[in-house]
């Protein structure tokens, strides 16, 4: 049906049956209340003659309107039987008490009526609602396309080709679209990061001349960083562990530091994992050299989720935080996700005097972010922090929700959340199968936000299966 015919059909509806029906209805009523009304007060002058004294010997003295405002004086000899108007015109002589007991039903009979004839008018004047919302949201659409209409003709008017400035916009959305997967980029101005010339001095580490203290300190731009990217896929090549030992010079436990000079920071990179030796191969096959040219002291810290429970990504986290400090007084430290490898060397693996995301641009998201707030994937915290908001949540089962819950921890300690020069912070994802995003994630979010009971390291509970040092990283396996 034509929205035209529609409304006329609502409005003729709403206009010629409803609210005929309510005024009815509301007609009803008004008898109703007279009749109730009428009944009640005879009731009280019945009661009012039984309660009388000497009025059954004496008889009642009244006043009978003769109408036009005059009244007479009667007297009624007898009242002990009085006619009751029974309907249909008929009158019954009843005694006072039979009178009182017969007016009793009647009003219970009336406000019964009553009762009905409310719930019928409230129903009406539903219904009347409905179509009155209708008809007005019906008005909407037809105003939306009288709109419409008036621009076509406008356009009409003016003699557009209508198909070509479709065609012509299709293509140069796809174009826009494209863009940013073709120069492997995205320069996002919506969010505020830090330029690429003033990533050195947000550092957290050593800073000062290199002369001092007889210290032999790298520069602070170290020498071996490559101003390209380094990957424009997830095809990366995986090394032979000795190889990457040898290249690396990586220590036991995945530990490497530069060998002519003395480092300016030091950092740990705890890498939450379960079932992906693939990717931790190629993860640590392309990490340790590049963690090599930035010439960090590092190590690079596996927390092994074991057991049957749903992946706990922030709580390995924790774990990872608590025993490495176990084995060094790291002041800097990076929560990595296996399968994400930065593109661009000058994406320095220390931490800033803020905590920072990682990544402003990526692949997956067409080197975009998705939301402002995202805090997923990669993030560099100081030690200090970490202790301040109670590290990460432990209540995140699953894939999901973990990153924003710590980014609203962030906040709650009134800092910001800072990201690097997306033509720097610039990452790949290695391809692996999507996760099904847990259910609860978005509940464990608002329940966390509005919870004062102790989450985190304070209320962190495992079992360390083993913890050994490997040629390529420290183990950490656990159960939690
Ligand atoms: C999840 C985050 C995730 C983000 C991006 C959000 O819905 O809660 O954990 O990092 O999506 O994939």
């Amino acid at each position: 049906m034509a929205s035209n015919e529609k409304l006329e059909k609502y409005e003729h509806y709403l206009n010629n049956v409803l609210r005929e029906d309510l005024r009815l209805i509301v007609e009803e009523r008004e008898r109703l209340y007279e009749d109730i009304a009428a009944h009640s007060q005879l009731r009280q002058t019945i009661t009012c003659i039984l309660e009388a004294p000497g009025c059954a010997e004496e008889g009642l003295r009244t006043q009978v309107d003769l109408g036009s405002n005059f009244y007479v004086q009667a007297h009624v000899p007898d009242t002990s039987r009085i006619f009751i108007n029974i309907g249909l015109g008929f009158h019954l002589e009843l005694t006072l008490q039979e009178a009182l007991e017969f007016l009793d039903k009647k009003l219970a009979i009336l406000n019964t009526r009553l009762a009905d004839s409310s719930k019928k008018s409230a129903k009406i004047k539903g219904q009347i609602k409905f179509f009155y919302e209708a008809i007005k949201e019906l008005q909407g659409q037809q105003g939306v396309i009288a709109y419409c209409a008036t621009m076509v003709e406008l356009v009409k008017s003016v003699n557009v080709n209508l198909a070509r400035v479709w065609l012509v916009s299709s293509l140069l959305s796809i174009i826009l679209w494209l863009v940013p997967l073709l120069l492997g980029k995205y320069v996002d101005i919506t969010f505020p990061y830090i330029h690429r010339e003033d990533i050195m001095q947000e550092l957290v580490g050593f800073v000062g001349p290199t002369e001092s203290q007889n210290v032999d300190w790298c520069p602070i731009v170290s020498p071996l960083l490559q101003d390209t990217v380094h990957l424009m896929s997830s095809n990366v090549e995986v090394l032979p562990e000795e190889e990457i030992v040898k290249k690396s010079d990586v220590q036991e436990g995945g530990v490497s530091k530069p060998k002519s000079c003395k480092s300016r920071y030091q950092v740990v990179v705890v890498v939450p994992y379960r079932n992906r030796s693939t990717h931790l191969h190629q993860f640590l096959t392309y990490m340790h050299p590049f963690l090599t040219r930035q010439q960090l002291h590092y190590r690079i810290v596996v927390v092994e989720q074991s057991g049957e429970a749903a992946f706990n990504r922030a709580k390995l986290f924790n774990i990872g935080f608590t025993e490495t400090l176990k084995l060094d007084q790291v002041d800097c430290f990076i929560f990595h996700d296996v399968d994400l490898l930065p593109r661009h060397d000058y994406n320095i693996y220390a931490c800033t005097h803020n905590p920072r995301h990682m990544y402003s641009a990526v692949d997956i998201f067409r080197y975009h972010l998705p939301y402002r707030g995202l805090a997923g994937g990669a993030v560099a915290l100081q030690r200090s922090h970490i202790l301040a908001m109670d590290g990460f949540s432990n209540r995140f089962f699953g894939w999901g929700g973990e990153d924003d819950d710590l980014n609203a921890r962030i906040h709650r300690l009134g800092l910001v959340m800072v990201r690097f020069d997306p033509a720097v912070a610039s990452y790949v994802m290695l391809t692996h199968k999507s996760e099904t995003p847990a259910q609860d994630r978005f509940t464990t979010l608002w329940e966390n936000s509005r919870k004062v009971e102790k989450d985190g390291l304070s209320t962190l509970e495992y079992k360390l299966i083993e913890k050994k040092e490997k040629p390529l990283y420290t183990l950490l396996l656990v159960s939690c």
